[in-house]
């Protein structure tokens, strides 16, 4: 019970679409132009450096605030970070499948840096270093992003394993199970990015050359 709770509060959290909300105070639904997404990288892509940082601000603070809510609440149980990671997965899927949007929403990026953050500042400094060197050095956000998921699961493991987590004992394979459905979630939602990467069409963040 106490999972399904934790999963519908992130999810209350989550239907707070910063950039589709964005996007309509400037009288334009953001999911139709750029690459369709309302998250971060795209509304920097259509609407600016402000609405970019704006949006990725709401997206990020949404998830921090439901993880935070979802700890004080849990504080004192055995398997709190596991709480904790079920309302960041209720946040990434509001974010990505928001009901009054016909569940077309984001790729859940932002929200999973706000995981990120309520998790664990070592596997924060770790993603963030290899997110910003994957985007400086290739200019592909949704290649910075793909390594980040997969960095965060990685280390979730690692870090569960070695016990640095509050994760009761008989609750830690569900504790990588749902590290790893923020995985896949993240790079099935990439799918189209990882096709144009592949074909070498993929939108760089800077200096994309006219077709
Ligand atoms: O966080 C989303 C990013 O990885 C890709 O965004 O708009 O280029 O599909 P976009």
């Amino acid at each position: 019970m106490e999972r399904i709770l934790c999963l519908l509060t992130g999810y209350v959290f989550g239907l707070f679409q910063t950039g589709y909300l964005y996007g309509k105070m400037h009288h334009i639904d953001i999911r139709q132009y750029g690459s369709g997404n309302s998250g971060t990288t795209n509304a920097l892509r259509v609407m600016g450096k402000k609405a970019g940082l704006l949006v990725f601000m709401g997206d990020f603070l949404k998830t921090v605030f439901a993880c935070l809510l979802v700890r004080l609440v849990m504080k004192g149980d055995p398997s709190v970070d596991l709480y904790v990671l079920y309302a960041g997965l209720g946040v990434v899927l509001g974010h990505n499948f928001p009901f009054y949007l016909h569940f077309k929403g984001g790729k859940g990026i932002a929200s999973m840096a706000g995981i990120l953050v309520s998790m664990d500042w070592r596997v924060t400094l770790v993603c963030a270093s290899l997110f910003l060197g994957a985007v400086i050095l290739t200019r592909y956000v949704s290649l910075g992003s793909i390594l980040v998921v997969t960095a965060f699961f990685i280390q979730m493991v690692f870090f569960g394993l070695r016990g640095d987590y509050a994760v009761a004992e008989g609750d830690r394979m569900e504790f990588f199970a749902v590290a790893g459905v923020l995985m896949v979630m993240a790079i099935w939602r990439h799918r189209a990015n990882i096709r144009r990467l592949l074909k070498g069409t993929e939108n760089k963040l800077w200096g994309n050359k006219e077709k």
